[in-house]
């Protein structure tokens, strides 16, 4: 098709568009972009721009579950529980206390949490109320030198021997189960209310203790802690009574 323009009219109409700026024609139909970008999707007025995606939360009782499960041996347990880097009580200790006494004894016996002696020493119930759990053992003819093993619910102690929080119970208590199937006493020996706590799931140890009760298919008797003895030394009578039904219960086992 022969153009409509001359010569020089095509040839000042070239002028003038470069004269404004263009440098390249660049297809042979003009596109019209004041109504692509009214076409284009417009983000609603106010919305805020889309969150990044979140990272997956861990829960650090899932994260003990699978840790505590893959252990198949007490060694390799207090691997696992060295290993697990969701509790802050961790950080302040000196050392992992994870047991004393004989692996494989018919009774054990689950304290709270290492004190200050017991964090030193990496050993549990080894100060003052480990000396009087110690006689109260002896006074039934046990012995963690033969026939009792010791752990706490708590591997790490606790700043200014706080109570342990209910996060933390929760979080160390799948170890503490594996714990016991690993050991696989005959009985458990429940001292105080934060072992009946992450054992029974209850506590009220003055209502509990001396009572026989069940858990992770084992015989269980809470008792008062030594330490309580120790601030309340006329409730060793109601301890000895408690001492006296453990020794009837193991000799009606054998
Ligand atoms: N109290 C506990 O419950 N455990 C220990 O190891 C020491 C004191």
């Amino acid at each position: 098709m022969e153009s409509a323009l001359d010569y020089w009219s095509a040839r000042a109409l070239l002028e003038w568009q470069a004269e404004l700026g263009a440098t390249e024609a660049l297809c042979d139909d003009p596109v019209d972009r004041y109504a692509l970008e009214q076409a284009a999707p417009k983000p609603k007025p106010g919305a805020a721009p889309a969150p990044p995606p979140k990272p997956k939360e861990v829960d650090p009782v899932e994260v003990a579950q699978k840790a505590a499960k893959g252990a198949a041996s007490l060694p390799a347990l207090r691997d696992a529980m060295d290993e697990f880097g969701h509790c802050d009580l961790k950080r302040g200790a000196r050392n992992l206390v994870f047991c004393d006494g004989q692996a494989g004894a018919r009774v054990m016996i689950i304290g709270e949490a290492p004190g200050r002696d017991e964090d030193l020493q990496g050993k549990p119930f080894v100060g003052r109320a480990g000396q009087l759990l110690d006689k109260m053992l002896e006074a039934i003819g046990l012995s963690r030198d033969e026939n009792v093993y010791i752990t706490n619910v708590l591997p790490w102690r606790p700043p200014q021997n706080r109570d342990p929080l209910p996060a933390e119970i929760a979080m160390l208590t799948p170890f503490l189960e594996r714990h016991v199937a690993l050991a696989k006493p005959e009985v458990l020996v429940l001292m105080g209310n934060i072992s009946c706590q992450a054992v029974l799931g209850k506590r009220g140890i003055t209502r509990l203790r001396g009572q026989w009760d069940q858990a992770w298919g084992k015989p269980v008797i809470p008792m008062f802690h030594p330490a309580y003895l120790l601030r309340q030394p006329a409730h060793k009578r109601l301890a000895w009574a408690d001492l006296l039904e453990l020794k009837a219960r193991l000799g009606s086992l054998t």
